[in-house]
């Protein structure tokens, strides 16, 4: 069954078209990636979704067309972990988190803020230390903590792995494993991602993004295997 699925969506930064006739779906428990080179479109296509731009097509999520506005669209359970982080970085770890839980009741908290801790030991041992003061792998970890703490049924993570060392991308990518395997609760994920390697560790299926426009569409083995993708992201010459 299909969670996420976008038709026809074109945006636009005043006059230069940025997105171009996207088609993508994501389907229930699946792990999407969209990836692409800087300036593809990426964190674009994210902000459409999200409400966070205005775009033209047809967003349907769960089956229903998308509320516009980001703030409705939070509460869908629909929820991006954005590029950069944008933490609140004057309030510490555990405000940050719980900023996360904001639409939630207040009972269900304790058990998500254990799992994040053990998704993330760092945090925890960090919880009364200001953002701003964090690595950039702890505020990556902090960030995607953040959005888990909203119990998102899709999650969209705008690469989290920029500007990090391979041991803390190791971290992430663990995380993101344990979080694939909860059994207690189901989550999709669509990841963008220039780095093509940790994309393919984690896709079920990925779109190639070029210039705003979907140029490729498969499963990560047919991925692996394509001569183009390899040639031009592998740098397999
Ligand atoms: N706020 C903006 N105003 C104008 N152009 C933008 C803006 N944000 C992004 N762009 C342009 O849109 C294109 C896609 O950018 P972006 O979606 O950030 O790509 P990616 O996330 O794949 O790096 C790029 O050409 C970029 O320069
Ligand atoms: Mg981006």
């Amino acid at each position: 069954m299909s969670v996420l699925r976008v038709q026809g969506l074109n945006a636009s930064y005043g006059k230069a078209q940025v997105l171009r006739d996207i088609n993508l779906q994501v389907n229930e428990g699946e792990f999407v990636s969209v990836i692409g080179a800087n300036g593809a479109g990426k964190t674009t296509l994210f902000h459409v979704i999200s409400g966070l731009k205005a775009g033209q097509g047809d967003v349907v999520f769960q089956g229903r067309p998308l509320p516009k506005r980001a703030h409705e669209i939070v509460k869908t359970g629909l929820i991006q972990c954005p590029e950069h982080r944008h933490l609140f970085p004057y309030m510490n770890v555990m405000d940050n988190l719980m900023l996360g839980a904001y639409l939630r009741d207040e009972e269900d908290l304790d058990e998500d803020l254990d799992m994040v801790y053990s998704l993330f030991p760092r945090l925890q041992e960090r919880s009364e230390q200001m953002a701003r003061t964090l690595s950039g792998g702890e505020q990556q970890m902090l960030a995607i903590g953040r959005a888990l703490m909203s119990n998102p049924s899709l999650l969209l993570l705008d690469e989290p792995t920029i500007g990090l060392a391979p041991i803390v991308r190791k971290a992430i990518s663990e995380a993101i494993y344990k979080i694939r395997n909860r059994t207690d609760r189901k989550i999709s994920i669509l990841l963008s991602e220039q780095n093509v390697i940790f994309a393919f560790e984690h896709s079920d299926r990925i779109y190639l993004l070029e210039t705003g426009e979907v140029v490729k569409e498969g499963t990560a083995s047919e991925f692996k295997q394509d001569e183009y993708v390899r040639n031009a992201y592998l740098g397999e010459a």
